[in-house]
């Protein structure tokens, strides 16, 4: 059975396209490779294309016999979002609904969608279940939550059955050694942590007066291998009684910046310079997930939880890939 995984060339599609190929399934890979990388995909088909290209998209659809859908890609860049705005609803929402409309077109029922701890936005509570309110502080977080709309009406329409996973922090590298993290610009703290082990630049901690113990924000940091399985799992389960809905992907432990730097230092062995940074606006001080629903109706079980783990696999893979994924 095909499945046409959007964004497959990228950080958490890549890893998901290596499980699904572990596992026996057929990914099929669709990816404009503007943050994605050809060679993350491994020996699953990759058409270089855009989700705004419906004329290759649906092309697509009817070559491989496209049966299920994981939508992974989207524009991820909260700062960006809120300077450029119309971006982010363009391809989030605009260019996803063009993918629901070639799925009800071609009769393909089942969607995994990649959704974001962004949808909850200030949180009122930790851990966040999945009944906490959704009040994105950012166009990103805002078309996540949209699209999730989107799917839910369409299923209760009787079109589709879906999944969304909202991810709290993904992190890692893949433990055999083949994938890893390659953004430019990078963003995130581990890869940044790892990249200043390597080259001495400081780590800017981004806030120390939030009202958590050591004044920096606590974030929930899951393997991106973790959510490479929870995808299967959602994929494997989609169309079983009541599993559609919306699920939180996290471990449900906090750290706080600090001590990721902290857990660098020791995996690394590295002592790391940090700057006090101001902090960046819309960033919560916690997010922790509350995952007990998608521990109980998919049966999804952490084999990376420990953070030092989580980063060892990064510094493994920076280390390896000096050029990263090439
Ligand atoms: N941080 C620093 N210095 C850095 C980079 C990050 O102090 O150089 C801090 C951030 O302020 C934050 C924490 O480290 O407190 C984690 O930051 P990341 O950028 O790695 O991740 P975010 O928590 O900002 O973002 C993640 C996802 C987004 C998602 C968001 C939900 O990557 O896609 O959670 O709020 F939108």
């Amino acid at each position: 059975m095909a499945i046409l995984i959007t964004g497959g060339a990228g950080y958490i599609g890549s890893h998901t396209v290596k499980e699904l190929l572990r596992h026996g399934h057929e990914p099929v890979v669709y990816d404009n490779l503007q943050t994605g990388h050809r060679k993350a995909v491994m020996n699953a088909p990759l058409i270089e294309g855009d989700l705004s290209d419906l004329e290759r998209l649906e092309k697509t659809f009817r070559s491989f016999s496209i049966k299920a859908v994981i939508h992974f890609a989207a524009d991820s860049l909260v700062g960006e979002s809120m300077e450029n705005p119309l971006k982010y609803f363009a391809n989030n929402v605009k260019n996803s609904i063009q993918l629901l409309e070639a799925m009800v077109r071609f009769n393909v029922k089942k969607i995994v969608f990649s959704s974001s701890a962004a949808v909850y936005g200030e949180p009122k509570e930790v851990p966040i279940t999945e009944e906490h309110p959704c009040r994105p502080t950012n166009p990103y977080g805002e078309t996540k939550w949209i699209f999730e709309k989107a799917l839910e009406a369409l299923h209760r329409s009787g079109k589709i059955d879906f999944i969304s996973l909202r991810y709290f922090n993904a992190a890692g590298a893949d433990p055999e050694g083949e994938l890893g993290e390659d953004h430019a610009p990078e963003t995130h703290l581990v890869p940044i942590c790892i990249n200043s082990a390597l080259d001495g630049r400081p780590v800017p901690i981004f806030g120390t007066n939030y009202d958590t113990p050591d004044g920096t924000c606590i974030r929930d940091y899951i393997h991106v291998t973790d959510l490479a399985l929870a995808h299967l799992l959602a994929l494997e389960n989609l169309g079983h009684d009541g599993t559609a809905g919306v699920y939180n992907l996290g471990n449900g432990s906090g750290y706080s910046v600090k001590q990721v730097v902290g857990t660098v230092e020791r995996v690394t062995g590295i002592k790391i310079a940090t700057v006090e940074s101001p902090p960046r606006p819309g960033d919560p001080a916690r997010l922790v997930a509350g995952s007990a629903r998608i521990r109980k109706a998919l049966g999804w079980t952490p084999n990376y939880p420990e953070i030092e783990r989580i980063v060892e696999t990064a510094y493994r893979w920076h280390l390896n890939h000096p050029t990263g994924m090439g």
